[in-house]
């Protein structure tokens, strides 16, 4: 019998057990996107977990509209990044990049024209320097522009190796870029990447591709996100979506998907969004773990308990834990030793000082 404390082989990395650091932004780099030394120490006290995933890094500037996010598309972030993933490593953790593109969540103060599948501008506010404000429309992401993509995720995956990470995580999940061509709610593209689900689902296997051909597929990881309606973006048919999705995913050979799904009569616990019940179809998990032959990772709402059991059964592979990391650095003696988790406040998510972040 299979538990959260039995290692696990994730392509080429060796974690030591099943419970994982999911990604969580924090705002704790410069206005340049550089990552700052108290992030040193932030992922070095985390550093039990099986494994950690970074939180989201701007492979671009056209990536990128998060206040104080770390990018890794220059060598002064790269450099940066080098003593965060050797603290993970001094303490024998295992750290992976989480390669994100905001797409039509990057406000202009951030850079220009924002991009999307279409020209489509999603609902509520974007956090800037300046305060709160509205988004703005997106411009379609012409074809001839997808080769630069490609090569910005190339460039970024190379960099992350550079940087000491031991991979890096496709972020496809929570409405950016990817998950605005994947949804039939975002995407009303007339050529090969919009229409029908294979054609949705191109852009998500090109940046796969890319990124295996670039550092292996036995360092790349995906995620996504099916069952939820997330800053506008949502799907007709998420179920066969995502099934296809993960078949598509499963040929690449990548060493994990990881699945962000709150569990069922859990899906109100997103305190970060205000989601109602409404929101969520029934779980999609099960049908994407079934067509998916690698490491299955859930995220979403998990306890100790629950995260127990759904190893146990066989469900997933391992879980990740987001909001449980913020103030339990030391959640995997916690779960051991069924101590109950410190809370945190939101409060602290996203000031740029070491209250809240370093101090539990
Ligand atoms: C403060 C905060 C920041 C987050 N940032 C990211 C992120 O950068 N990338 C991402 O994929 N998900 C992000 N998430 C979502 C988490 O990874 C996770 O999916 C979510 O918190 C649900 O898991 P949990 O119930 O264990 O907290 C964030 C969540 C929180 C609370």
């Amino acid at each position: 019998m299979t538990t959260l404390f039995d290692p696990i082989q994730l392509g080429a990395i060796k974690a030591s057990n099943r419970i994982i650091m999911a990604p969580m932004t924090r705002a704790r780099a410069t206005k340049d996107h550089i990552p700052t030394p108290m992030m040193i120490k932030y992922y070095g006290q985390r550093a039990t977990a099986g494994l950690i995933i970074s939180e989201g890094t701007g492979i671009s500037q056209e990536g990128l509209g998060f206040p104080y996010a770390p990018g890794i598309w220059n060598k002064e972030q790269v450099n940066a990044w080098k003593p965060i993933t050797q603290a993970v490593h001094k303490e024998g953790g295992k750290i992976i990049c989480q390669l994100w593109h905001m797409g039509r969540t990057v406000h202009p103060l951030f850079y220009p024209i924002p991009i999307s599948a279409s020209a489509t501008t999603a609902p509520g506010y974007a956090h800037t320097y300046e305060g709160k404000k509205p988004y703005m429309q997106a411009k379609a992401l012409p074809k001839e522009e997808i080769p630069r993509l490609l090569k910005d995720y190339a460039r970024a995956a190379n960099h992350a190796m550079d940087a000491g990470f031991d991979g890096v995580q496709i972020h496809a999940a929570n409405g950016y870029l990817i998950d605005e061509f994947l949804r039939d709610s975002s995407n009303f593209r007339q050529d090969e990447y919009g229409g029908s689900i294979e054609n949705r689902i191109r852009l998500l296997i090109e940046i796969t591709k890319i990124v295996c051909h670039s550092i292996g597929s036995d360092r790349t990881a995906v995620r996504l996100s099916p069952n939820e309606r997330v800053q506008g973006v949502f799907d007709n048919n998420a179920q066969l979506l995502f099934i296809a999705a993960s078949q598509a995913l499963s040929k690449e050979n990548i060493n994990f998907l990881e699945v962000r799904e709150p569990q069922i009569g859990h899906q109100n616990n997103y305190v970060e969004k205000d989601l109602t019940d409404a929101d969520f179809y029934p779980a999609i998990f099960p049908s994407m773990r079934e067509n998916f032959k690698g490491n299955f990772v859930i995220n979403g709402t998990y306890d100790g308990q629950s995260a127990q059991k759904i190893v146990k059964t066989g469900q997933a592979d391992a879980v990740s834990f987001g909001r449980p990391y913020i103030s339990n650095p030391d959640l995997v003696t916690k779960i051991k030793i069924g101590k109950p988790f410190v809370s945190h406040d939101q409060s602290i998510w996203y000031t740029q000082n070491e209250k809240g972040y370093t101090d539990f």
